[in-house]
């Protein structure tokens, strides 16, 4: 990818996200900032109760931003907005979830289900109807299969449901909350390809949820790593693999599988100790320490990584 001329068509910044009432107040989300271009695929990842999703559902409003702001195209989409603002966030950005299985209304049609977005919108029965086949075929599903109910399709074809139902408002961002975690690793595969494919069909941009990195090696141009509510590291995803200079990061990295089994039980897991930063006195903040590279590090770990890096 081209590093000139990007087009931000996400801005994340100072991101808070907090739960609870004022005197039992949690901060899932503790200041997080990051764009993501237009087309390209940009990775969330890190530990279960991280914050990622919470990340994306303050995105697409179903959370208020405690502080912070999110900007779509240049417009700020966080905080109050007109009727007219809001369905135009709707219709732009989508979310794709984890469980096909969960977030499909199971007594519902297919046709239902795809079109739901597109009701109460003015448009005919016969353009909805047309919209839903379309979205149906873009997933390699069968227009006939409109009349059916969930239950009567496989994982991987629940997931083609779910990916028609965001298909059919004509979205440029689609969040993609574990897509294929809950899918048999045979159809993983299948799943992720359908995505790539319609992202370069139709230019869309991707924000990939994941606690899998090498998945995201694969489908990512970018990674953030969260921990904790923050972003402890973004990179590349190329440079992330290459140079993890986050102690997170490095620990992640240590646990992804390696094919040969002879080096897999070799090898040596490590084990992040946050008590390793000294933060008292001298904060963190997030940096970019060499080219699209952002570390959250104080200046004493900045200085120590200036002093290898010399
Ligand atoms: N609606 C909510 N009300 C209260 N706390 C919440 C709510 N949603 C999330 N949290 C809390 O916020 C934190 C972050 O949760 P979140 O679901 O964003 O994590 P995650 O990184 O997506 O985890 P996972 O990998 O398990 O999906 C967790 O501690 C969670 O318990
Ligand atoms: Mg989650």
């Amino acid at each position: 990818m081209p590093e000139d001329n990007r087009e931000v068509l996400l801005s994340v910044r100072d991101l808070r996200v907090a739960f609870g009432s004022r005197r039992h107040r949690f901060e899932a989300v503790k200041g997080v900032s990051f764009d993501i271009h237009k087309g390209e695929t940009f990775g969330i990842v890190g530990e279960s109760g991280s914050g990622k999703t919470t990340i994306g559902r303050a995105i697409i409003r179903v959370y208020p931003a405690a502080a912070g702001s999110v900007t779509f195209h240049g417009k700020q989409i966080s905080g109050e907005l007109s009727a007219a603002d809001r369905h135009w966030v709707t219709d732009k950005i989508q979310m794709i979830f984890q469980d096909p299985m969960a977030s499909l209304n199971e007594r519902a049609k297919i046709d239902y289900i795809v079109s739901e977005g597109l009701l109460g919108r003015g448009l005919g029965k016969i353009e909805i109807r047309a919209r839903v086949a379309q979205a149906l075929r873009d997933v390699g599903l069968l227009p006939e299969f409109a009349t059916r109910f969930p239950h009567e399709f496989s994982g991987g074809q629940r997931q083609r449901i779910g990916i028609a139902r965001a298909l059919v408002m004509n979205p440029e961002l689609i969040i993609a909350d574990e897509p294929i975690s809950a899918l048999d690793v045979s159809i993983r595969a299948q799943v992720l390809n359908l995505m790539r494919k319609l992202q370069q069909e139709r230019g869309l941009t991707y924000l990939f949820i994941s606690h899998d990195l090498s998945v995201m090696r694969f489908i990512c141009d970018r990674i953030a790593v969260v921990h904790k509510g923050e972003i402890v590291e973004l990179a590349d995803t190329e440079t992330l693999f290459r140079r993890p200079l986050h102690p997170y990061t490095q620990a992640l990295l240590s646990a992804i599988p390696i094919p040969n089994p002879v080096m897999e039980r070799q090898k040596v897991l490590k084990v992040y100790d946050p008590s390793c930063h000294h933060y008292e006195g001298d904060p963190p903040v997030f940096t970019e320490v060499e080219e699209n590279h952002f570390l959250l590090a104080n200046y004493e770990e900045l200085a120590k990584l200036q002093g290898r890096w010399a």
